[in-house]
């Protein structure tokens, strides 16, 4: 089996052919590893867990237990294209749960954004845990660690294990077929699998999702509000020629007065302002804001306020440092 130190020799993977070398010695060494084992992954839909389930899947098939946790906190669209890649095209065995309120319920009322944090990293392991005790048969944890994971990890910055703190019961050996590779061999890797683009190319996305960009105590309208003001955001900033490393919305927990016209009569009423924030950065330990086109700010605008509740739509030009990237 691999170790954990990338050897020198090892070639950059940078195109299809080198990627399909990958995968076919991937695949043989999975297939030794497992036998006739079952494995376990958590499937956000991200890029690197994406990209695992792939490989499994084309080594082992439905030995590959997936599950899909929605915490509520996802982007418009995103637990449907898991669903349909994985489970519709790839033929996956995938366990989807829907844990929206569960979440939710646990979030109400809370604004402190570390605590927003704990809660949602507890509850996810809380729930994977749970549906892991379902299965039987389990030996293996698939993870999605990549090599940049490693190497922070061994620096102390960050701990690998992107399902770290599972019950000490569940005691699975880790199977990490992506973990000497860097986040661009692993995009060549996944669109060779033929994952599509729209998850190969995916912008990053923290962990605790929108609920670090529902500033405060989330509730389930503006929750609402601000995943269509991103679903527009990402639309629109998407068909630049070049889009930023990373564009989303925000919405704070704040009011402002707005007017709302029915029969020809203005009505004052308190409404939530969206802040678009795109950015750029190589590490994202400092960041610049590049020039979008008054024309895409305009458009997102006037799409934006049609949202129900949103009556103001503000741009965020604010660099790292001082500002971080989220506004949680
Ligand atoms: P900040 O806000 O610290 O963000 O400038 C830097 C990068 O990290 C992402 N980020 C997170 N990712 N869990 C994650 O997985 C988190 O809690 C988290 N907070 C921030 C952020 O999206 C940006 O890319």
């Amino acid at each position: 089996m691999q170790g954990n130190k990338r050897p020198e020799t090892m070639e950059r993977i940078t195109n299809e052919a080198l990627a399909q070398a990958f995968i076919e010695e991937q695949v043989a060494e999975l297939r030794e590893q497992i036998g006739d084992k079952k494995v376990l992954l958590a499937l956000s839909g991200g890029v690197d867990s994406s990209v695992t389930a792939a490989l499994l899947i084309k080594a082992v098939g439905r030995q590959l237990v997936c599950v899909h946790v929605n915490h509520g906190l996802l982007r418009k669209g995103e637990p449907e294209q898991v669903i349909k890649v994985f489970r519709e095209e790839l033929g996956a065995n995938l366990i989807y749960v829907d844990a929206v309120d569960r979440f939710l319920d646990k979030l109400a009322g809370v604004s402190d954004p570390e605590t927003k944090r704990k809660i949602i990293g507890k509850e996810f392991i809380d729930v994977f845990a749970e549906e892991a005790a379902k299965l039987e048969g389990i030996k293996f944890l698939g993870q999605g660690t990549i090599y940049p994971d490693i190497l922070e990890s061994e620096q102390g910055v960050k701990a690998h294990h992107n399902v770290g703190g599972l019950p000490p019961e569940l005691d699975f050996e880790l199977v990490e077929p992506v973990k000497l590779l860097y986040k661009d061999e692993v995009r060549v890797v996944g669109k060779a699998l033929g994952l599509p683009d729209s998850m190969v190319f995916r912008q990053p996305f923290p962990g605790p999702g929108l609920g670090v960009r529902c500033v405060g105590a989330i509730t389930r309208d503006r929750l609402e509000a601000l995943r269509e003001a991103d679903a527009i955001v990402r639309e629109e900033i998407g068909k630049l020629p070049e889009t930023p490393w990373q564009y989303f919305c925000a919405i704070p927990d704040i009011r402002s007065t707005g007017i709302k016209y029915t029969d020809g009569k203005g009505e004052r009423y308190m409404g939530w302002a969206v802040i678009i924030r795109a950015v750029n950065t190589v590490d994202a330990v400092t960041a610049t804001v590049p020039e979008i086109p008054f024309t895409t700010l305009c458009t997102m605008r006037d799409k934006i306020v049609k949202i129900p509740g949103v009556n103001r739509v503000l741009w965020d030009i604010s660099e790292k440092p001082v500002a971080t990237i989220e506004w949680e």
